[in-house]
């Protein structure tokens, strides 16, 4: 594995499964030293151990990406512990309830918008304020498949994946001159626990022919995306939001 990240220090929030932790591991197999975090740390001995097993140096932070107070912990955590942030993939979130907007409580809305879009104005806020003393640093935020289209029974995640995507166009607008790219990924339905917890067998097989590919993505192949587009070789890559989507998005 090359280790084209070496010196460099990526944050990675949701980091405990998923697209998170598949990329926190990518990062560290290149190289990086990695900033985990989290809201659930039942894991953060073992995930810190399989890192460095692999070789790397890893940290575990504990935060809720809903409350902006976690989030400027975590960012300064890492630098307390790193001296820097390189790297942040901002991935934490949830899944939510599936209902139709007239069905849906306002508990669900708010806490859907607080985790998947609030919390990404949270993040970027602080990893920012950090990014411009060092006069570079590279963000990536994860939006959906559903940050560019509509998904019945999911009003509040399709609006929060929306704004993702217009805040990363106004992040990249507002510091890409002083060095900091922002960019947006935008997975398909991706095999991990997020989709295990939501949908039943039958559903997720209905999901699966929507990709062009046929089948549900990899979190591993969502964690190549990410590297990509936090490595030197994006070098001109900003305010864009990336599809990986086997096709879903084609038709
Ligand atoms: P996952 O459920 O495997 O992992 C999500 C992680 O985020 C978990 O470790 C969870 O504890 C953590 N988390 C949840 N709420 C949090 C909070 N308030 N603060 C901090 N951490 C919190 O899910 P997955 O699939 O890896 O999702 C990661 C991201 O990818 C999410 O933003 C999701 O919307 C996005 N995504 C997932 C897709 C999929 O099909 N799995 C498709 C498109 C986007």
């Amino acid at each position: 594995m090359d280790k084209d990240f070496n010196g460099k220090i990526a944050l990675v929030t949701g980091a405990a499964s998923g697209i998170g932790k598949a990329t926190a591991f990518l990062f560290a197999d290149h190289g990086a030293k990695v900033v985990l975090s989290d809201i659930d740390d039942n894991e953060k001995k073992n995930l810190i151990k399989d890192i460095e097993e692999r070789g790397g140096e890893a940290i575990f932070v504990k935060a809720d990406v809903s409350k902006a107070k976690d989030c400027e912990n975590l960012a300064k955590q890492a630098i307390d512990n790193f001296g820097r942030i390189d790297i942040a993939f901002n991935n934490a979130g949830i899944g939510g309830n599936m209902q139709a907007i007239a069905d849906m409580s306002i508990e669900d809305w708010d806490k859907m918008i607080a985790t998947n879009l609030s919390s990404v104005f949270y993040c970027m806020k602080y990893q920012i304020g950090q990014m411009l003393k060092q006069g570079s640093g590279t963000i990536i935020n994860n939006s959906s498949i559903l940050g560019s289209v509509g998904f019945a029974g999911a009003a509040g995640y399709v609006a929060a994946k929306h704004g993702v995507n217009g805040l990363t166009q106004n992040a990249a607008l507002e510091y890409s001159a002083q060095g900091i790219r922002v960019n947006a990924v935008g997975p398909g339905f991706i095999k991990t626990p997020l989709l295990d917890e939501n949908l039943d067998e039958d559903t997720k097989k209905i999901l699966a022919e929507k990709h062009a590919i046929g089948r549900m993505g990899e979190a591993n192949e969502v964690a190549e995306l990410v590297l990509w587009l936090s490595s030197d070789k994006s070098s001109f890559v900003s305010g864009g939001y990336y599809p990986i989507d086997g096709g879903y998005l084609a038709q």
